[in-house]
């Protein structure tokens, strides 16, 4: 089984799940990085980012050179953003057709949950088998290495249901 993690994470939380859950499927990774990035600093970062989500905006990202046709498993994993995923992702699911794959997501959110975030998802990927989906509270900062287990173990109960 050929597996690609494909993530994006303003402050490294989504990151460091991503990382975690490739530590057990030693499959590629992608980070989605927008050529434009938003400051990570104080407020700023809730009105730029909130912006994005209300307006749907699509931010130019740097060039990804995966070829998603190759995998079997594709995991997506974004910030909870105004309850939704993040901005980058509009970009990165128009510009890349994903169908009959089988697909799992994540998010990393602030102890709002996920909102709509895997809804959405699901909406724009409907030609694809869901594996899972699974929630982290702000990873870094809360139970760091209950959370490292936590996305372990959700990931190899993924790959057992191959
Ligand atoms: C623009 C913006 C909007 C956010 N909106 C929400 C939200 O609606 N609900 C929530 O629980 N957390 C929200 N958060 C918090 C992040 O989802 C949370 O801190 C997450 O762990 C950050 O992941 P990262 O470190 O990978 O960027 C928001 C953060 C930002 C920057």
């Amino acid at each position: 089984m050929k597996s690609l993690i494909i993530f994006y994470s303003l402050e490294g939380d989504t990151k460091f799940i991503a990382n975690s859950i490739n530590e057990e499927l030693e499959g590629d990774i992608v980070e989605l990085i927008p050529v434009k990035q938003i400051p990570t600093t104080g407020f700023k970062k809730f009105l730029w980012g909130g912006k994005q989500v209300m307006f749907k905006e699509k931010p130019e990202l740097q060039p990804i050179s995966a070829d998603l046709s190759q995998y079997d498993l594709i995991v997506l994993g974004t910030p909870v953003w105004a309850s939704r995923f993040a901005p980058v992702f509009n970009t990165f699911l128009e510009n890349n057709n994903i169908s009959n794959k089988k697909i799992a997501l994540f998010c990393c959110h602030g102890g709002g949950k996920e909102g709509k975030t895997f809804s959405d998802f699901k909406e724009k990927l409907k030609d694809n088998q869901f594996l899972g989906e699974i929630a982290f509270e702000d990873p870094l900062k809360k139970d760091k290495e209950g959370n490292l287990l936590k996305a372990k173990e959700w990931i190899k109960s993924i790959r057992q249901s191959f």
